[in-house]
């Protein structure tokens, strides 16, 4: 089976709906981790993205970090992850951007230490959501800092009906999702049909 139909049958299968626009999937994603499925899911990025020239696999803690993860491997790159708390070990020669979430209406720091970014970097950015985008704005910010080059972006579950895939496309960016929604129809989650 392909990883985007073993996808869409566990988001089927184990997701919950969330009020009006979030997808609650912390069976295999966002709390306990499914191993197996995000082993397939770093092999299908890799598949997507193997002509990139990747040197980098960028994501924000915590739940990009495991798809992240796999995929690193599968590339055989290092995964940085922004941090969003204060650490006591990352605090000076910082790349930093403001995350405006707009599903929490909070906002957060991320940062990586600069010594993990440099202009030689082509980098593969990967995060398990995409809804309005932020995040991976975030991690563009700091890709301009640092003068690395983007060689792309891989999200696990794309919510197509919020704005982030729009304003990435509109961008010209190569994005590529695992599983795109279209719409929670009836409790029921409605995938985008592929041509
Ligand atoms: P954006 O980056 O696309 O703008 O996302 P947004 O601000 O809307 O989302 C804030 C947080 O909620 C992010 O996680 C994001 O991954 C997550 N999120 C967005 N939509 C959904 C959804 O439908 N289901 C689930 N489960 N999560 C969603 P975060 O706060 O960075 O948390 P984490 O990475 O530590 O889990
Ligand atoms: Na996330
Ligand atoms: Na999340």
């Amino acid at each position: 089976m392909t990883v985007l139909k073993l996808l869409e049958e566990r988001i089927k299968k184990d997701g919950q709906l969330l009020g009006e626009e979030v997808l609650k999937v912390d069976s295999f994603l966002n709390q306990q981790i499914d191993p197996e499925l995000m082993k397939e899911m770093g092999k299908e990025f890799y598949r997507l993205f193997k002509d990139n020239n990747i040197t980098k696999i960028l994501t924000v803690e915590s739940s990009g970090i495991a798809p992240a993860l796999m995929a690193g491997y599968e590339f055989g790159v290092p995964v940085v992850f922004a941090r969003k708390h204060k650490s006591l070990t990352l605090k000076d020669h910082l790349y930093s951007a403001t995350v405006y979430s707009f599903t929490k209406q909070t906002s957060n720091e991320i940062a990586i230490s600069q010594k993990f970014l440099s202009e030689d970097d082509n980098v593969l950015l990967i995060d398990d959501f995409l809804a309005n985008g932020q995040a991976v704005k975030g991690m563009l910010e700091i890709l301009e800092q640092a003068n690395a080059s983007l060689g792309g972006v891989g999200i696990v579950i794309e919510k197509a009906f919020q704005k982030g895939r729009k304003m990435l496309d509109d961008q010209g960016i190569h994005v590529e999702s695992l599983a795109r929604i279209a719409a929670f129809e009836n409790g029921e989650v409605k995938f985008v049909e592929e041509d």
